[in-house]
């Protein structure tokens, strides 16, 4: 098949795989917007009585829902009125950021909180469209503006937009929000997991204006077949989309070039150069590449590296890596709290650097595009993982639909930051048969849609052939994954630290192995031998028993201990030392370093 056959292909394979999510606008950072963060007036409704009638129907999907819908807004037409509730009246709530570090009596509230915003706006030209944009909501939004239903979205680490255009005025336009943060069996996440399950409009809303025909989403990346040729595709949104030209110039590189759009609105893009500065973790270079259509410019900040496996070694522009890795979790080491801002992702990034690391594992969900824009910048390589954690519905076909959608809105936003690496499918997921239908079809999904990146999930460890002191992977999805990754606590759940020194390894495939996990927990301050479980003495060891315990393993190409900072977590209970929070941090949730740190640190020191 010719080369030019096989990059259609690419494309259209690519292309209808991306649909799936067909109007995510991406790239927010570089348009035209408007913030809508700031005070929200909000209504708890435990019993969906803004949502439901008394006979339990959707007031949306009524005619005349009546004023006890909350979407409509509603105020008293006069005196004798009946209308019980008011917006405006109501107590008032931050936006982004959770509900539960907010309102003391929400600390602990899964269930549904309504928000409402009211703006003017007046476009800056009228031929314009204007989308609202959430960079995330926890769990389920339902989005109303100005009375009418805009859609629903669910999952709460990605974000989504809707069109606004035809119903926006120039002044007292009202957005209702209903996020709903309940858990739930076939969720993803489902049921249990060992995070704090903060709810409520958690990151970035903005309006984001554009012209009548805008360029909505591109994947401008290396080639991994051929490291001198840019490839990917752009893709025009609106009325007026096909067999349109698209300008696309690199300034530092000199390239100046036109691309044709087809009857979709998308247009291939190929352009090859040999002077390419790779971005690397010593050099993070970004081209600033601009897209142009009528007139209207799109600039972008891209790193251009490709990044593959080679036998059991990772390779980063064609030269072998180790990544020198740390786990985190998205929360604030500033408020406390889901974490959002530039400054949060900033003080999380700046030390998994003063840990000498080169590489973060974004834990178990995709974390704000603050932390990966920072990583491209600061030549930090990214693990992003999809919240399939612990035992998902398998069978269920929604719950794959969801977990699909959730995975295919990450890899749209992120798909040209040079510093993501590697797609996380899952985290510790029994084996079984369905299972590993769920997961490989998630995998073949992620390779159509994005072919430049590896994939992984964090598997489980088991004994070799029954006898526990040698531990080894059997799970089918290992053959599936470019990258062999695990968790594993020997010292902390399995035996005390002397135990690394009786396990050794015997990994069978001829794949690289990342360590996605491993630690004990410590309460900072707490001192003592090193037998004492919570002291630091205990983490400290289990940090020298495992790294020297891990050097058995050939393939090992990396790891991201258990994790930065100790974070909240309901699961953990235990009076004076955890409180609601899980302490294997390396940090304490005030920042204080454990002896561990420098453990860790002094090893990723030791190691080029
Ligand atoms: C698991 C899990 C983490 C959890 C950790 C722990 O491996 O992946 O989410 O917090 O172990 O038990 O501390």
């Amino acid at each position: 098949m010719s080369k030019i056959k096989i990059s259609i292909l690419f494309i259209i394979v690519l292309f209808s795989e991306l649909t799936a999510q067909e109007n995510l606008i991406i790239n927010t950072y570089n348009r035209a917007t408007k913030s809508l963060n700031g005070q929200w007036n909000y209504i708890v409704d435990p019993y969906e009585n803004g949502f439901y009638n008394y006979r339990y129907e959707p007031f949306e999907n009524q005619a005349e829902p009546g004023s006890g819908a909350f979407f409509l807004n509603s105020k008293p037409k006069d005196k004798t009125d009946l209308v019980e509730y008011d917006f405006d009246l109501t107590d008032s709530i931050t936006v982004p950021s959770d509900w539960n570090t907010q309102k003391e009596n929400l600390y602990y509230y899964e269930g549904t909180v309504w928000y409402k915003k009211s703006f003017n706006y007046v476009k800056t030209n009228q031929s314009n469209r204007v989308f609202v944009y959430f960079e995330a909501a926890n769990y389920q939004s339902d989005v109303y503006f100005n009375g009418k239903k805009l859609g629903t979205h669910i999952g709460g680490f990605t974000p989504f937009n809707f069109e606004v255009t035809d119903l926006l005025k120039e002044s007292d336009n009202f957005l209702v929000v209903k996020v709903d943060n309940k858990r739930k069996k076939e969720a993803v996440p489902t049921l249990n997991t060992d995070w704090f399950n903060y709810g409520g409009i958690t990151r970035d809303v903005k309006l984001v204006e554009t012209s009548a025909n805008f360029i909505q989403d591109y994947f401008v990346q290396l080639n991994p077949a051929n490291n001198q040729q840019i490839k990917g595709f752009v893709k025009l949104n609106g009325k007026e989309i096909s067999e349109k030209e698209i300008l696309i110039s690199i300034p530092a590189l000199k390239i100046k070039t036109k691309v044709i759009t087809n009857k979709e609105g998308v247009a291939t893009i190929e352009i090859n150069s040999k002077k390419i500065k790779y971005w690397s973790t010593s050099d993070p270079y970004l081209y600033d590449v601009v897209f142009n259509v009528n007139g209207n410019e799109l600039k972008d900040q891209i790193g251009f590296r490709t990044i593959k496996t080679s036998g059991q070694e990772i390779h980063l522009n064609d030269q072998k890596i180790f990544l020198k890795g740390i786990s985190i979790h998205e929360e604030s080491p500033i408020r406390g709290g889901r974490g959002y801002s530039v400054e949060d992702a900033q003080q999380l990034l700046n030390w998994a650097k003063e840990l000498g690391c080169n590489y973060v594992r974004l834990a178990h969900y995709p974390h704000n595009e603050h932390m990966v824009r920072l990583a491209d910048k600061m030549g930090m390589l990214v693990w992003e993982e999809n919240p399939v954690y612990w035992t998902i519905s398998w069978g269920n076909k929604d719950t794959y639909k969801n977990a699909e959608n959730q995975l295919t809105e990450v890899i749209n936003r992120d798909k040209n930051r040079a510093s993501v690496i590697i797609w996380s499918m899952a985290n510790e997921t029994p084996t079984s048969e369905a299972r590993n239908i769920f997961l490989t079809n998630l995998a073949s999904h992620t390779r159509a849609i994005d072919p430049t990146r590896l994939i992984s999930a964090a598997l489980e460890q088991t004994d070799y052939q029954g006898n526990p002191g040698i531990r080894t992977i059997h799970d089918d999805f290992a053959d599936v994954v470019d990258i062999l990754s695990f968790n594993q606590y020997v010292g902390w759940y399995d035996g005390l630290p002397e135990k690394c020194g009786q396990i050794s390894w015997k990994i069978t495939q001829n794949k690289p192995v990342l360590i996605s996990e491993f630690g004990a927990g410590a309460k900072v301050g707490l001192h003592g031998d090193k037998l004492t479980r919570w002291t630091e003495e205990f983490q400290e060891d289990v940090y020298v028993q495992t790294l020297k315990m891990l050097e058995g393993i050939e393939q090992l190409q990396g790891f991201s201990p258990w994790v930065l900072v100790d974070f909240k977590s309901p699961r953990r209970v235990l009076p004076k030392i955890q409180d609601g929070y899980n302490r294997k941090g390396l940090i304490s949730e005030d920042g204080q370093k454990k002896k561990a740190f420098f453990v860790l640190k002094n090893f990723y020191d030791s190691k080029n």
